[in-house]
């Protein structure tokens, strides 16, 4: 079984701001942070981290060669990623006093993935491949379908949450990972509504879909058919929220492949995630599996 992330790879231009800019405010920034990050490419780091073999496929431009280096010093193996003549994507992060974030993106390689391209990355996988997506780039859903036919088993972080989420094919994703926010929208329920409803709605609107919905200090839901899971975060200062969700999926994809129960790949990823928003940047504040586990734990050994 291989693993593959189709996804964002971003240089991230991380701002301190005092507070988020106001419409018509001009605000000085007490740091400026050149670092890695895209949703894509931070799963892809989070699942390497945490010990598993992981192909990542999305596109650059030679300014995010930086990015590659990084990924493939993780263990990402980035043979599918395409490398192109114009810039890479990137993410305009304000990061607050209250270590509360506001991102602005420019697509740049992101968008400019073809159809082509997803056809000869997708055909290097077989039927039971596992392929993790969010909604940083275009064509998702082509990318779904194709896989779909392929038989590769589908995860989907539909984040950001935007209106092409829904003309998704929502039914094709075997796995959701969803904060509280995505959740209550794909429900279509008010996002005030109590989160284990929310997870009972999605439960029964994808009842072949596991569903993970994570609620930041709140903790993190697991649902599918009659299993429920649950897992709480640890209490550790924030320094920078950035990375935490896609920390969170790729631990807990992770934990999964190596057979550990729903509840310990809960703790696992909620840890994980816990880590990640004590250290500043996305990629880079991962941790390693052995400060998530135990020093020397050995992900591979483990038998849930
Ligand atoms: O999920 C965090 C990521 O979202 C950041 O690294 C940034 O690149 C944005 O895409």
């Amino acid at each position: 079984m291989k693993i593959l992330v189709f996804g964002a790879l971003n240089i991230d231009l991380v701002f301190s701001v005092d507070h988020i800019v106001l419409p018509g405010e001009t605000i000085g920034s007490a740091s400026l942070m050149k670092s890695a990050g895209g949703k894509g490419a931070n799963q892809a780091a989070a699942l390497a981290k945490a010990g598993l073999p992981v192909y990542m496929a999305g596109k650059i431009g030679r300014d995010g060669e930086f990015l590659l280096e990084l990924l493939r010093s993780y263990g990402v193996n980035t043979d599918k990623v395409a490398v192109y003549e114009g810039a890479t994507g990137q993410a305009l992060i304000q990061l607050d006093k209250n270590k509360q974030n506001a991102i602005v993106l420019y697509g740049g390689g992101n968008s400019a993935i073809t159809p082509e391209e997803i056809h000869t990355t997708i055909d290097s996988f077989s039927a039971g491949d596992l392929i993790v997506l969010q909604n940083e780039i275009v064509h998702v859903r082509e990318i779904m379908e194709y896989a779909k036919k392929r038989g590769l088993r589908i995860c989907l972080n539909p984040s950001p949450c935007n209106e092409k989420i829904k003309d998704l094919p929502l039914d094709m994703a075997d796995m959701f990972f969803v904060n509280e926010i995505e959740a209550a929208s794909l429900a279509d329920m008010s996002p005030d509504t109590d989160i284990p409803r929310v997870l009972e709605n999605l439960v029964k609107r994808f009842p072949h879909a596991e569903i993970i919905l994570t609620a930041g200090k709140d903790g993190a839901w697991y649902g599918f058919e009659g299993t429920r899971g649950k897992g709480e975060i640890i209490d550790l200062p924030v320094a920078d929220t950035t990375g935490a969700g896609d920390t969170f999926t790729g631990y807990f994809i992770a934990a999964r492949e190596k057979n550990m129960s729903v509840n310990d790949a809960l703790a696992v990823a909620c840890k994980a995630s816990s880590i990640a928003v004590s250290r500043k940047g996305a990629m880079e504040s991962i941790p390693l599996a052995d400060e998530v586990f135990f020093p020397g734990f050995d992900i591979n050994a483990h038998k849930g």
